[in-house]
């Protein structure tokens, strides 16, 4: 049986002051929700202060991105050894605002993904088609090839340290959330693709869903046996909104 995760990607929002405010409401909101895994994906110059406010809440913490590089002259970059050390347990990889924006391909992802592993992070590896794309019927090349960059240079056996989540670009920040169905069968194409590797780690492997998800369409995508959490952008800045998700991943899982 896998535990539902849900993470909040605060993308490039917060300040001090609205994350203690947002963290307190979540904390209170979310007392006594249990069964399902939780954390929060502040930006980066926020994580340690992150990391003590919830220093006694089972809510973990997530970087946003980390270098392929374990250190040195990289300017501007955050190593994911550095991460760990202040006390995240996850980490994004491979984001496609970071695909599209900072032109990572899925190589560079899967450096960062070996690079998340050996400090210690659950890389957290972020998949998805663009509009373009989908309407082209190349989701599933797309997924393949995003997904086969990292089986190859991690191996299947690093997924068991891992998390995948399906982020269909074209529903990110759009309120245009993938339908149940639709994301289902990505999910399922998602599972089968690694089961054809092992199908042991395939069926322990966590794989979220992201884009537009909130309080009120969780349910009916957590509904289905192959979505497992949600990495949600948005309704993660407001407390009851990630905290009505996370009841109902809750729910799902029992
Ligand atoms: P939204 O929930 O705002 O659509 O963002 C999803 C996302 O990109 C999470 O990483």
């Amino acid at each position: 049986m896998r535990k539902p995760l849900v993470a909040g990607n605060w993308k490039m929002n917060g300040s001090r002051d609205a994350n203690r405010e947002l963290l307190s409401a979540l904390q209170a909101e979310l007392a006594g929700v249990d069964s399902v895994d939780l954390a929060v994906c502040p930006p980066a110059v926020y994580l340690a202060e992150v990391v003590d406010t919830l220093s006694a809440s089972p809510i973990a913490v997530g970087g946003q991105d980390c270098s392929d590089q374990a250190s040195g002259a990289y300017t501007g970059e955050v190593a994911a050894p550095m991460l760990r050390e202040i006390g995240c347990r996850y980490v994004i990889v491979g984001h496609s605002e970071r695909r599209e924006r900072q032109n990572e391909d899925s190589v560079w992802v899967a450096a960062k993904y070996q690079a998340a592993q050996a400090a210690g992070l659950v890389p957290i590896l972020c998949v998805g088609e663009q509009k373009e794309e989908r309407e082209a019927g190349r989701t599933e090349a797309v997924v393949s090839e995003q997904l086969d960059a990292v089986l190859d240079a991690a191996g299947v056996e690093s997924f068991d340290h891992a998390v995948i989540a399906y982020e269909p670009v074209w529903a990110i920040g759009t309120g245009l959330t993938a339908t149940p169905e639709q994301a289902a069968e990505v999910h399922a194409f998602i599972r089968n693709r690694v089961a054809a590797r092992d199908p042991r780690v395939a069926a322990d492997l966590r794989i979220l869903y992201g884009g537009s998800m909130k309080a009120d369409n969780a349910a009916g995508l957590l509904a289905h046996d192959d979505i497992d959490g949600g990495l949600v952008g948005g309704a993660s800045l407001d407390a009851a909104n990630f905290a009505g998700i996370a009841r109902a991943a809750a729910g799902a899982g029992e």
